[in-house]
Parts: C-alpha cells; sequence; structure tokens
C-alpha cells in the first residue's frame, strides 16, 4: 500500500481538529499543536480525535511532508518562517478582520500571496480554507458520490498544487486545481465560493463566471 504523507496541522481549534479528523480517518500520520505544551491538548486529542499524536509545533512540523496551517491569521504573523522551511505548507487561514482585528498587510490582495511571501524557504498551497469546520465535516464524502463537494486548490508549484489536490481527494472532497495562489483568491472571503457548499461543476462555472466578470 502507498504511504502516505504525514501531516502536521498547527491549530486545535475549531477547524485543525475537523482536518485532523478526517486525515487520520482517509490514513494519513497527523500530528496536532498549538502553541503550547503538548500536554495541554492531550485529552481532548485522545478523545475528538483519536489516532492523531499531540506534539509540540516544532517537532510535529520536523517530522511533517505537509503542514497545515490552522491558526487565526493575527497568530501566524508570530510564526518564525524557519519554523516552516522547506515544508509543503497548506495555507487554511482566511484574514478574517472581525477576530483578527485589523492587519494593514492583509488589508489588499490575496491573504496566502501575503503568507507565501513570508514563508520564502517553504511552498505554499491554499486549501481548506473557504469551507465552514462543521460542513467540512459533515460533507465529506467518498470518491463518486452523487453529492460530493468541490474543495479548490490554489499555487504557484504545480507538484504541490497535484499533492495538495490528492489529499483533498482522500479527505473526502473533488478537488479543483487553481493555477496560481492569485488565482486561489476567489477561495477566501468575498470570493464567489467561499462559504457555499458546490458540487464541481457547480464550483468551476462559479470561478469561471468569477473571472468573467473581472474582464
Ligand atoms: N472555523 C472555520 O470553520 C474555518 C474553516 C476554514 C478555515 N478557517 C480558518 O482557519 C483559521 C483558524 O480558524 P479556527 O476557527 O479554527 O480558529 P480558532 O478556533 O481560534 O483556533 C485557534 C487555534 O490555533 C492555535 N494556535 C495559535 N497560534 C498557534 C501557533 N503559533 N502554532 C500552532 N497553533 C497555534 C490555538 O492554540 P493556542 O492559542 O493554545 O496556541 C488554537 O488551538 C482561521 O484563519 C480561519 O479563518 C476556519
Amino acid at each position: 500500500m502507498q504511504e502516505l504523507s504525514r501531516l502536521a496541522v498547527l491549530g486545535a481549534g475549531h477547524v485543525g481538529p475537523v482536518i485532523a479528523r478526517l486525515a487520520v480517518k482517509a490514513g494519513y500520520p497527523v500530528a496536532i499543536a498549538t502553541s503550547g505544551d503538548p500536554e495541554d491538548i492531550a485529552l481532548i486529542t485522545e478523545l475528538v480525535i483519536p489516532g492523531a499524536q499531540p506534539r509540540w509545533a516544532a517537532d510535529a512540523v520536523a517530522d511533517a511532508d505537509i503542514v497545515v496551517l490552522a491558526m487565526p491569521l493575527h497568530r501566524f504573523v508570530d510564526v518564525d518562517p524557519a519554523l516552516l522551511g522547506g515544508k509543503l505548507v497548506v495555507d487554511a487561514m482566511n484574514y478574517w478582520p472581525a477576530s483578527d482585528g485589523r492587519l494593514e498587510a492583509f488589508e489588499d490582495g490575496g491573504s496566502s500571496e501575503i503568507v507565501a511571501r513570508r514563508l520564502s524557504g517553504s511552498t505554499v498551497v491554499k486549501a481548506l480554507n473557504h469551507i465552514g469546520y462543521h460542513e467540512l465535516e459533515d460533507r465529506a464524502r467518498p470518491a463518486g458520490a452523487p453529492d460530493r463537494r468541490a474543495a479548490g486548490v490554489a499555487g504557484d508549484d504545480p507538484a504541490a498544487v497535484a499533492a495538495i489536490a490528492g489529499l483533498a481527494d482522500r479527505i473526502g472532497y473533488d478537488p479543483v486545481r487553481l493555477g496560481s495562489l492569485r488565482a486561489g483568491r476567489v477561495l477566501q472571503p468575498g470570493g464567489p465560493v467561499f462559504g457555499v457548499g458546490l458540487t464541481r461543476p457547480e464550483f468551476e462555472r462559479a470561478v469561471r463566471e468569477d473571472a468573467g466578470s473581472l474582464r
């Protein structure tokens, strides 16, 4: 059997545990971390994400092939980019001024492009940010299910996008690849697919129509 990538999920709030749980279910080795002591999340991890390993963030990242950023953006700005150097990083974060406060650097444009500039030693793919955590869990379906939803995967590195498309597929979504982080702006708040559960054809249509309206 093909060995799956090792995942480190950074963030154990709302969306981090759901991503971790779906990934464990799909067969991935998963570590989960906060900014603090893994002991603090040991019990909750055992209860709500059985099979995942609570670890110090640095240890989880060091052993991971894929790192999922599932912390609020206003906390990410304090993360040392060196921690994530050389890693394939999934940016599942959104700029949400109501909870992040105003972050000047993120006021205009694509948040993942700014994240990627900050993480210049990593490969950043934007994914898993546009589906609410309840829906992410409830609407995951096996490949071929008629009501399977789409998940957008955007990045500048085609191999990285392909790897994360594989992850999205295994955890229950039809991946729709977007050829650049810039194109991934459709996935963020205010974009045409943010917060709406769409099948792949619906998703592709929404993205096409959005591109048309920008012309
Ligand atoms: N909620 C959703 O439905 C949803 C869906 C998709 C995407 N998103 C996006 O995902 C991000 C997180 O959302 P959320 O709702 O899950 O937030 P949240 O519930 O506030 O989660 C915060 C988690 O991040 C951890 N954290 C903070 N700094 C960290 C660090 N440096 N390293 C590791 N962990 C760290 C916190 O732990 P400590 O404070 O103990 O360190 C806590 O476990 C946001 O950008 C959001 O827009 C959310």
